[in-house]
């Protein structure tokens, strides 16, 4: 059962089923889960193994059927493949299928230019939309402006802290800045921190209030055993001297989602690594 007073949604961010079981039995609840090309690539199955593209995308529907089944109250997240190229029309074609394959969907698309367009329609539809590889704020400004007018529960942001520290900066610092910006919205988007690497990520985004996380199964391993030993407490700040803190930008979330700059190298690396991953699986 879940804890009354943690009104975060816990998510786990894996490819593998035999995960979604093992959280759930760690944990005794799970509210949804994430996957991408990435963690597609990591699970088991994969190992050793080559695909034909319509043999891969059958394997991605079977993972997430799967995981559907094992959390019908939970979001299971679905992404589609993009890379630097791919317009938004065949985003939309791929999250419209998607979509079909459980009843629990939220289509993640990448938060460019071309996601954006193919999220605006998407939200129109009455999909629900998880928009992926957040790393500005000037980003989440955007996604909120693209998707006004959608109901609660239907738009995710998933800002990416893990790859920010990677490169020196304070990952948790973006949560914090993007929750403030959006405090003078009205709340249609959910900010769901990912590229989680650590429990200090995990006591540290709730603490901050972010709407909802999702973490590999060892970080949800590793916190369990903290909050049942009662170790759990309130952490100060991540205060690690080698991360550059984020600052805060007064951006408003009034104009049309275009005139948000979009461009961030990370946006861009990720996309190229998730590309290559699933192209690996293919041959
Ligand atoms: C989940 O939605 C994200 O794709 C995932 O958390 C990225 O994590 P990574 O930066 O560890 O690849």
């Amino acid at each position: 059962m879940k804890p009354s007073s943690l009104t975060t949604k816990i998510f786990l961010d894996s490819g593998d089923p035999a995960e979604t079981k093992q959280a759930l039995s760690i944990l005794g609840f799970l509210d949804g889960q994430t996957t991408n090309p990435s963690l597609i690539a990591k699970n088991p199955q994969t190992a050793g193994k080559k695909f034909s593209k319509q043999e891969l995308l059958d394997f991605y529907k079977g993972i997430v059927g799967q995981v559907s089944v094992l959390i019908p109250q939970g979001s299971v997240s679905v992404e589609v493949y993009a890379d630097a190229s791919t317009k938004a029309e065949e985003m939309l074609v791929q999250g419209r299928e998607f979509n079909k394959w459980i009843p629990n969907a939220h289509i993640k698309y990448p938060t460019t230019s071309e996601g954006l367009k193919a999220a605006e329609i998407s939200v129109k539809e009455g999909m629900r939309v998880n928009m992926t590889l957040v790393f500005s704020q000037e980003q989440a400004a955007a996604v909120y402006a693209a998707t006004k007018g959608a109901k609660k529960g239907q738009v995710f942001l998933s800002p990416f802290i893990g790859r920010l520290d990677d490169r020196g900066e304070n990952g948790m610092d973006l949560i914090s800045n993007i929750i403030k910006m959006y405090k003078a919205g009205d709340g249609h988007v959910e900010v769901l921190t990912a590229s989680v690497r650590s429990v200090e990520h995990q006591v540290r985004a709730i603490e901050v209030g972010t709407d909802i996380i999702t973490s590999p199964l060892r970080v949800l391993k590793e916190w369990k055993e903290e909050i049942s030993n009662d170790k759990f407490q309130i952490s100060n700040e991540i205060k690690n001297p080698n991360l550059k803190p984020i600052q805060y930008q007064e951006i408003g979330l009034d104009k049309p989602w275009q005139e948000y700059n979009l461009a961030h190298e990370l946006t861009d690396k990720g996309l190229e690594r998730f590309a290559a991953d699933w192209n690996g699986l293919i041959g």
